[in-house]
């Protein structure tokens, strides 16, 4: 790959904070216009290298390039307005709507108001969140999932040529995880844009990724496309993570992801007598109880439940049929 046709590209990069050194002479060009998956387990270095892209996080030694130019030599700011940034939990301000939300960097960028809405409407529309019932709510009024989802707009509202995301999905529950994994990708057929996408989970980065980077103790183990990577896994390290990407395991889920499916029905007041589950408990911890009683409640953040044995099964049928349609 010639340097032009790499967005990004880092050249014996290292990183050492006071705990040491976490990057080692990393080697690594990112081409433009496709989802370039970085994946490796906890701590292996991942979110530091995506900082290093919007500088954030400045490398110890070596350069990273950004459009051909060191990130080092931008203006942070001119770099940042063509870098969108998407974080776990969204990171929305929690002071302002959706819609003022959505305006931050068209703002800073002096477009227009009027553009800048119909842009905000349309790209919620696009995510399943009409602006007529979402533009004027403020993130506390928001699931896990829309919140996840105005956070892809805001991203993308500023229309930047490059989008950084750091575990968008990691923090949903299965349902929505899958939902907005199809979503970004329905997006990217239409936007083209380069975006390097960070998880810990490998079927995340099979599904999502043109080209998958594999990483550990801060280094690359492999890079190729999920086709090359399954073929010929480049070491040991890289088959081991890969084979313990099987199916996901439905029982894994919580009583909550059973709840946010749809599957259960609320209730005002909780009952003298019965199973009390939190929200958080894995389905599996809850088997006996549910077997036991044939129902459970459920103690979510935003209310209780009753979540029948009938409920779980379904939840688990739906998963098994959504990793069958190849996850
Ligand atoms: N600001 C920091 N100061 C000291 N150590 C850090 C800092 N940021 C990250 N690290 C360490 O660098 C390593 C890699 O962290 P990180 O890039 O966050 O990994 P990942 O995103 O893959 O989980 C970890 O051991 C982490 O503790
Ligand atoms: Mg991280």
């Amino acid at each position: 790959m010639t340097e032009s046709e790499a967005a990004v590209s880092f050249k014996h990069v290292s990183k050492a904070f006071a705990g040491g050194t976490v990057i080692s002479d990393l080697n690594l060009d990112i081409p433009a216009h496709g989802i370039f998956v970085l994946v490796g387990p906890s701590g292996s270095g991942k979110t530091t290298t995506l900082k290093m892209i919007n500088g954030l996080v400045v490398p110890t030694g070596g350069d990273v390039y950004y459009a051909g130019k060191r990130v080092k030599d931008y203006d942070l700011q001119q770099l940042r307005w063509r870098i969108g940034y998407v974080l776990q939990t969204g990171a929305l301000f929690p002071n302002m709507t959706v819609a003022q939300n959505i305006a931050v960097i068209p703002e800073m960028k002096h477009v227009a108001p009027a553009e800048i809405k119909r842009t905000g409407d349309e790209l919620l529309a696009a995510v399943d969140l009409p602006a007529a019932d979402y533009a004027a709510r403020y993130p506390s009024d928001l699931s896990g999932g829309e919140a996840q989802r105005v956070g892809i707009v805001r991203a993308l509202a500023a229309d930047p040529p490059t989008i950084l995301m750091d575990e968008p999905f990691s923090a949903l529950d299965p349902l929505s995880r899958r939902q907005l994994q199809d979503l970004l990708l329905s997006l990217q057929a239409k936007l083209h844009k380069t975006i390097i996408f960070v998880t810990h989970d490998m079927n995340e980065a099979l599904k999502m990724g043109d080209h998958i980077a594999i990483m550990h103790e801060g280094r690359i183990q492999q890079v190729g496309t999920p086709e090359e990577i399954k073929q010929s896994p480049a070491n040991q390290f890289v088959a081991d993570f890969f084979a313990g990407a099987g199916k996901a395991d439905p029982l894994s889920a919580e009583f909550e992801d059973v709840v946010a499916a749809g599957l259960a029905a609320r209730i005002q007041e909780l009952p003298a007598a019965g199973k009390f589950i939190a929200g958080k408990t894995a389905l599996d911890a809850g088997v006996e109880q549910l077997a036991a009683a044939g129902q459970v409640y459920v103690q979510c953040a935003d209310g209780d439940y009753v979540v029948t044995a009938g409920a779980v099964l379904q939840y688990i049928a739906r998963a098994r049929a959504q990793d069958d349609n190849g996850n």
